[in-house]
């Protein structure tokens, strides 16, 4: 432990005395985390987040009602630290070889039968109970730890930008919309009859201003809001690890995500990120954000393969997509139930079967194996050969023909062990500028925006064309590990032509683009430094280095998939008066 200052109610913790503190005079503070009754000879585990400590009463000659103890009591004890009898020792705990000859003991706060035990295994709790008595769960020893590693986390990463010559500067929270594809939280103001503040999506638009007003390399660990659909790896406020830098490069902006990811996980010293296209990324995994622990479960486009091809289900994809995936004997084999299951894998994608056959040298047999011809055979052994399943996939709509196979690929690497590297980290780029939303019908910025049309394809930005604006990229990337996207950027536009065309791109007339970002337009006007920045999502990375599936547990007051907190029980109705003030007029409906 590191040296502490005077005046804590303890001597030490429950998880640093060892042998060698054997005859000195302690005090531990703590939870009651277990109590033992040898026929009056009582033992009693004392547990903070340090570790636990036994207390041991053979010798204690005070007035203590033992009976009295419930168990997530908090309690103050003073002995002398004496090593256990070889029997009693435990070599696999800290504390193990020693216990406390307690000579005081006092209660300082008696616990009611809690709702569960932090630390008990075998428990069956449910989700939703864990998270209305938080504070309970987070008493829990690997969640403290979380808690912890979130910290350091946080001071190394400031560490490590503060050496590159980076300054943290907080941007206000309430303000104005920063579009990054999610509904904003807004406040109403109670002083503006009317009107509203919107929480920052992310400090995008304000980041850029900095960059405007000289602040040449900003980070921040801001909190982001999105009211979006909610996942495990999504949370309705976040925190992100927030880069801009003036005369900055992709190239530079890599270099720094290199840096980074060698603070925050155990890579080799001289790790590069590994670069692929979007295109790239998506032709073989069917994904932006594919796992690459393993580089097994390729995926081709076959298309030209079933040109001629009789099979029933691949003659109605017209323009569409079809792809083949192998799995190899070698790396799992599934039962025929398992293989009829996958269409479970990828119904949520719209995905309506996943074909298959399989190969043992020359011998096709099962699913559409009679459909198979020898020609397209051979071609499919020239990409991949030995005894194993095709899969095939295949839609008129390309993207659920990536996503399936996606979900499939995800579904198999998680189920067999493959030879999974430990991290395996992607920096994607060259993402299409813009998506054409049939819906609205209309373009959304695919990153935001702020994002600079990649220079070669700037001609097709111009052209305002809509079938060129869909092959235009931009200058944006993705940091990916292990599937997961765990920060992503761009380059900005710095020019005022350039921003107000995109906007129109976007289908905003002159006078939303005025109303939304007039400011952030006019900004642009005096002397803007050619810019660009990243952000890491805090709580993904996290997530990661803790080796949790899920977001809520590396945040100390996370909120339900539906946005709840169970614990406070907010969101909650206001108070009449409240709304008065505001000038609002609730309609519940
Ligand atoms: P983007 O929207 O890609 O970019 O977000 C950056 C990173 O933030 C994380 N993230 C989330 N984490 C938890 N819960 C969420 N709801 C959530 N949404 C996003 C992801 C993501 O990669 N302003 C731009 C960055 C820039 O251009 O510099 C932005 O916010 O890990």
């Amino acid at each position: 432990m590191t040296k502490d200052l005077a005046g804590l109610m303890r001597t030490h913790n429950c998880g640093e005395l060892t042998e060698k503190d054997v005859g000195s005079t302690v005090s531990l503070c703590g939870w009651v985390n277990k109590v033992r009754d040898l026929g009056g000879l009582y033992f009693i585990d004392v547990r903070d987040k340090f570790g636990l400590t036994q207390l041991n009463f053979e010798e204690f000659k005070g007035d203590f009602d033992f009976k009295q103890l419930s168990l997530e009591s908090v309690i103050r004890a003073t002995g002398k630290v004496s090593k256990r009898p070889e029997a009693a020792q435990n070599k696999n705990m800290g504390t193990g070889l020693i216990e406390i000859a307690v000579t005081e003991i006092s209660i300082l706060s008696k616990a009611q039968i809690p709702p569960f035990l932090p630390n008990a295994a075998n428990q069956t709790v449910t989700e939703d109970l864990k998270l209305k008595y938080r504070y309970l769960e987070i008493r829990n020893q690997k969640l403290q730890e979380i808690i912890a590693k979130r910290s350091q986390v946080g001071r190394a990463t400031r560490e490590v930008l503060y050496d590159l010559g980076f300054i943290e500067v907080d941007t206000p929270i309430l303000y104005k919309t920063t579009p990054e594809g999610a509904r904003d939280y807004i406040v109403p103001s109670r002083v503006h009859p009317g009107k509203v503040y919107a929480l920052p999506q992310s400090p995008q638009t304000l980041k850029q201003l900095l960059m405007i007003g000289g602040t040449d390399k900003y980070f921040q660990l801001c909190r982001c809001f999105r009211d979006e659909d909610l996942r495990a790896d999504r949370q309705p406020e976040f925190t992100q690890v927030d880069i801009e830098t003036s005369f900055s490069s992709s190239l530079y902006m890599k270099n720094l995500a290199e840096k980074l990811i060698k603070g925050w996980f155990p890579v080799s010293s001289d790790f590069v990120l590994e670069a692929i296209t979007f295109e790239q990324a998506m032709n073989d995994y069917g994904s932006d954000k594919p796992d690459v622990r393993t580089k097994s479960l390729k995926q081709y486009r076959v298309n030209e393969l079933f040109a001629t091809s009789d099979f029933g289900p691949f003659k109605t994809v017209g323009n569409g997509l079809i792809k083949a995936m192998f799995l190899k004997d070698s790396d799992g084999v599934l039962t025929r139930k398992e293989i009829d299951g996958l269409i479970e894998i990828v119904k949520p994608y719209q995905g309506k079967a996943v074909y298959w056959f399989k190969a043992e040298g020359e011998t096709l047999s099962g699913g559409m194996s009679k459909f198979i011809t020898p020609e397209i055979f051979q071609n499919l052994k020239t990409k991949e050969s030995g005894n194993g399943v095709w899969f095939l996939f295949a839609d008129a709509d390309e993207n659920v023909t990536h996503n399936s196979a996606d979900a499939v690929r995800r579904f198999l690497i998680t189920k067999f062990p493959f030879n999974k590297k430990e991290y395996a980290f992607l920096w994607v780029y060259d993402f299409p500028l813009l998506e054409f939303d049939d819906k609205s019908n209309r373009f959304v910025a695919r990153h935001h925006p702020f994002t600079r049309p990649l220079d070669e394809d700037m001609p097709l930005f111009l052209s305002g064309d809509k079938e060129q604006l869909k092959k235009c990229r931009a200058e944006a990337y993705d940091v990916v590990c292990n599937g997961y996207e765990i920060g992503g950027g761009s380059m900005r536009i710095f020019n005022q032509d350039i921003q107000s065309l995109m906007f129109k791109a976007l289908g905003m007339t002159e006078e939303e683009t005025l109303h939304q970002f007039g400011f952030f337009i006019e900004a642009l006007k005096y002397g803007t430094p050619p810019h660009g920045g990243i952000a890491f999502g805090f709580d993904r990375l996290l997530m990661l280095i803790a080796k949790t599936d899920n977001i809520r547990d590396v945040i100390a007051f996370p909120k339900t998939t539906s946005a709840t907190d169970l614990m406070a029980s907010a969101p909650s109705g206001p108070n009449p008066a409240q709304l008065r003030e505001l000038h609002f007029n609730w309609n519940k409906e």
